[in-house]
């Protein structure tokens, strides 16, 4: 009985902070990416890829965290579509802040995904600087 009500705390305590990380990534969001991928999540074509049912950012949890620290360049396929340009690295957010706008965009205009942990973005951000130090 002991082990089920600390189960169940468990649960819903993970459930309530991927709830408060959303909703501060929400904040996140607003000020660092809508200017870019719009408030509705669908960029412009063309130029912004979407984010909203994006099959690129569902695929790959590494992939998407690594986009924010280190930005991205290079021909890339979004739903389809074909975009081009520059993603400036987003390198003024700290760990807790890519780690909730990323839950925000990942649990927003109807995606739904796996919740990402700051120790998912420390392990890559250690992982890039080692990189760049080569
Ligand atoms: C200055 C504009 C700009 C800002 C600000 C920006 N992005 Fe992007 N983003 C882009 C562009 C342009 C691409 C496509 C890059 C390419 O073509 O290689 C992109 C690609 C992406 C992708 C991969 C493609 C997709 O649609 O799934 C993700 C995920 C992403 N951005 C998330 C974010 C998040 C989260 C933020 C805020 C922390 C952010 N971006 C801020 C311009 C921006």
């Amino acid at each position: 009985m002991a082990l089920l009500t600390c189960t169940c705390w468990l649960v819903f305590s993970q459930s309530n902070s991927l709830a408060q990380s959303i909703k501060r990534g929400q904040e996140v969001f607003n000020i660092t990416c809508k200017n870019c991928h719009k408030e509705n999540g669908l960029g412009q074509e063309g130029v912004y890829p979407p984010l909203a049912k994006s099959d690129f950012l569902t695929k790959d949890t590494k992939r998407a965290i690594g986009i924010v620290i280190k930005g991205l360049n290079g021909e890339i396929t979004v739903n389809g579509k074909m975009y081009n340009l520059d993603m400036p690295p987003q390198t003024q957010l700290n760990d807790q802040q890519i780690t909730d706008v990323l839950n925000f965009v990942r649990n927003s205009w109807g995606n739904k995904g796996k919740a990402f942990t700051t120790a998912q973005v420390l392990q890559l951000r250690a992982a890039s600087a080692a990189n760049i130090n080569k």
